[in-house]
């Protein structure tokens, strides 16, 4: 299912982007009350045109990954950080006609633009209620740990412990009161970047389905 948030969550999203580079919106998709919820940085071109997250180069290697430990698209929740495009604005020149184009090639997300959809993907999570939250990816990771960690450490790792919630100013992030299960998983695009990953991030993911396993039965 897609899921409809609120109109003055939606608002005050926009209000707080005006000026930033972002196109689009891509909702979160999936079943609610699921075993996992998955956690990007932010749609690509390819979700912004299709609207659907995690559909493209990246998505291929994440759906590839989750069917070895016997989940799809249906069977979780996907979503990001941030729901609209980043986006840098490029002058280059076309080779052959010599003319100047300019290109919107996608970018990491600020701090800023994080901080933005936190009060949203907050709310997100309070209807979605996963049983583990597995951030991909650094941007994931900080926004729900704070920046002191790192996915090079805590790839593949059962946490349980409070996650970051906005503060209601907007000014930043406090910790919860309860804790939450947690696995942080390389970024799907850290394999097409580099395919040595591939082995890390395949054994990453058969401990996940070990942890999900244990935790149903
Ligand atoms: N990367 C993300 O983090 N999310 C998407 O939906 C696509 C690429």
């Amino acid at each position: 299912m897609i899921i409809q948030y609120p109109q003055e969550l939606l608002d005050e999203v926009q209000e707080r982007v005006v000026g930033h580079n972002l196109a689009g919106f891509t909702p979160g998709q999936g079943k609610l009350r699921p075993d996992l919820m998955l956690v990007g940085e932010a749609p690509g071109r390819h979700e912004e045109v299709h609207n659907i997250p995690f559909s493209g180069a990246s998505g291929k290697e994440l759906m590839k990954m989750l069917s070895t430990i016997g989940y799809d698209r249906e069977s979780v929740y996907i979503t990001s950080v941030v729901r609209q495009r980043p986006y840098s604005i490029k002058k280059v020149t076309d080779k052959k006609t010599g003319a100047q184009v300019v290109k919107k090639p996608n970018r990491t997300p600020t701090k800023k633009e994080v901080l933005a959809f936190a009060n949203l993907f907050d709310w997100e999570l309070e209807q979605v209620q996963p049983k583990i939250i597995v951030p991909l990816g650094n941007t994931a990771l900080q926004r729900l740990l704070g920046s002191q960690v790192g996915i090079g450490q805590l790839h593949g790792h059962l946490l349980k412990q409070p996650i970051q919630h906005a503060k209601n100013d907007g000014s930043g992030y406090e910790l919860a009161a309860t804790n939450s299960l947690l696995v942080p998983m390389y970024h799907p695009a850290a394999i097409l970047y580099s395919r040595k990953l591939e082995s890390t991030v395949y054994e990453d993911w058969q401990r996940l389905g070990k942890i999900i396993k244990k935790i149903n039965s």
